[in-house]
């Protein structure tokens, strides 16, 4: 989508469609009120009819140069981002319902010009993100049912609010962006995204946003000693590949953060198979990793000052005659022997390897992000993500950023009791700790493998996919984590 930042008047304004706001008590902008009396009060005919109720996405047919009103609740008239994300949703979402190819955004005169940029940062996301749709599978679509919108328009009152808005565009089409390449990466079936080939896609957007990238096969895998994930890559014909990322590699001065997400292509459950029903969805296992491989590249492509660094475990977990069997025992890469209860619990088998691996950087955080366990959905649901971890200070930063791109988190205990569970007889530790208290006993297991770094853990179990379609989150991968951990590096990067 193209996004152009206009400097003018709606009375002068040639469009297709505008966003109208509607503010509680059935209020509007006054440059829409004042531009509505000129053109014939159509706006307020239908909002003082009481025609028009709160909650409503309703189209208006004007005369004159703009052709249609897209009215939408918008609620308190004071700016709130994740209120603009969800209005412009449902705006961008109508405005596609109707094939139109075009929609005008108005910058409100009566928000302050010098804090133009993070309401624009929101509505460029929003209407971007409500965009998506992945159709590279359906052949069967004419151009209607393919049709989207090409171009955004935003009117400014003027230049002074154009440069900024300009701005906030820019850096929203980054977020947005990340979090559609996380969707596309999720949403691909297991067919097509191989190890292979999602290693082949992390170098193009390397090469296309300026960050290194590192791809070690599973000869290297083998020679490094990662046991672990070995383990889980044992059984599948397509082998594994173990990724490094890094935005600032020659910037040793700046701080270093690191990134670590599971890439399982697809989670069958291996030999402890899991049921039939819904296994389709764990083509999507490997989110968390495409939330990296998003995030390092919007921080590479916004120049944020800080060496982020992106791991990422990449493998199929398939049942097969070479397959790792419950009660085989691996050695990870730090050298603690794992007995394996369920190869269903492989997430943290490779996790445990790249968590170890992290610590050659001499961190100042780690966070993983994964789709970890069954239990984070039946705590937690759709509506947020888990975070647990040894340090709180690093809690807080992840849940600072949440709050600000409404990704939501909530804190889990990593009580040290929880290690009950993964106690083994046999070996260090095992890698399953049953149903109950599953979000924990799986972030216990992690620790295990922590190097001497403060770290947090993110389940995304849950909100990883969406069932029924939110109003800039339509049904399928959800993207989450993207734009969280680019909040999370950029408020590292300007220490705030
Ligand atoms: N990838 C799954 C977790 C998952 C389940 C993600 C549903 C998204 C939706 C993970 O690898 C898994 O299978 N976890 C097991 C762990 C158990 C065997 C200890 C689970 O949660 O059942
Ligand atoms: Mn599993
Ligand atoms: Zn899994």
């Amino acid at each position: 989508m193209e996004i152009n930042v206009q400097v003018g008047k709606l009375e002068e304004l040639k469009a297709e469609a505008v966003y109208c706001p509607v503010f509680e008590g059935n209020k509007i902008e006054p440059d829409f009120a004042a531009f509505d009396k000129k053109t014939g009060g159509t706006l307020a005919r239908v909002l003082s009819t009481g025609d028009y109720k709160e909650g409503q996405t309703t189209v208006v047919y004007l005369n004159g140069g703009i052709k249609r009103a897209i009215l939408d609740w918008y609620g308190k008239r004071r700016f709130d981002a994740e209120a603009v994300r969800r209005a412009i949703g449902r705006v961008v979402n109508k405005a596609n319902e109707l094939g139109l190819k075009e929609l005008t955004l108005v910058y409100p005169k009566t928000l302050p010009v010098s804090q133009a940029e993070e309401p624009t940062v929101a509505m460029v996301e929003a209407a971007l993100l409500a965009n998506y749709k992945m159709m590279e599978y359906m052949t069967t679509l004419d151009e209607r049912q393919k049709s989207r919108l090409k171009h955004l328009n935003i009117l400014v009152a003027n230049r002074a609010v154009g440069q900024r808005t300009e701005k906030g565009a820019q850096r929203g089409r980054v977020a947005a962006e990340a979090t559609i390449l996380t969707r596309d990466l999720a949403n691909y079936p297991s067919n097509y995204l191989t190890p292979t080939r999602y290693a082949e896609i992390a170098r193009s957007e390397g090469k296309k946003w300026g960050f290194k990238v590192q791809v070690l096969t599973k000869t290297e895998i083998e020679k490094l000693g990662m046991g672990a994930l070995l383990g889980v890559a044992k059984g599948s014909a397509e082998p594994p590949v173990f990724m490094i990322l890094e935005h600032n590699a020659e910037r040793p001065r700046l701080d270093t953060v690191v990134l670590v997400g599971k890439g399982v292509t697809f989670d069958t459950g291996g030999i402890s198979l899991k049921p039939a029903d819904k296994m389709d969805e764990m083509k999507g296992d490997m989110a968390g990793s495409a939330a990296v491989l998003a995030a390092v590249g919007a921080a590479a492509r916004l120049k944020l000052p800080i060496h982020l660094v992106g791991l990422m475990p990449v493998t199929e977990n398939m049942p097969s005659g070479t397959a790792t069997k419950p009660g085989d025992i691996l050695k990870a890469l730090n050298g603690k022997t794992i007995e394996i209860i369920n190869t269903d619990a492989e997430g943290r088998l490779i996790l445990a390897d790249a968590l170890t691996y992290a610590e050659r950087f001499k961190p100042k955080a780690v966070v993983d992000i994964a789709t970890l366990t069954g239990a984070c959905r039946v705590a937690l649901g759709d509506i947020c993500a888990a975070v647990l971890g040894t340090d709180q200070r690093v809690i807080d930063r992840l849940k600072k950023a949440s709050t600000q791109t409404a990704e939501r988190l909530w804190q889990m205990p990593l009580y040290d009791e929880y290690d009950q569970l993964i106690k083994s007889s046999i070996a260090d530790v095992k890698n399953s700790g049953g149903r109950y208290g599953g979000v924990m006993s799986a972030a216990r297991f992690l620790k295990k493998f922590i190097g001497d770094y403060p770290w947090a853990h993110i389940d995304i179990a849950g909100v990883d996919l969406e069932e029924k379609g939110q109003p800039y989150v339509p049904k399928g991968a959800t993207g989450f984590g993207a734009r969280l951990l680019l909040q999370f590096a950029e408020n590292w990067a300007k220490r705030s």
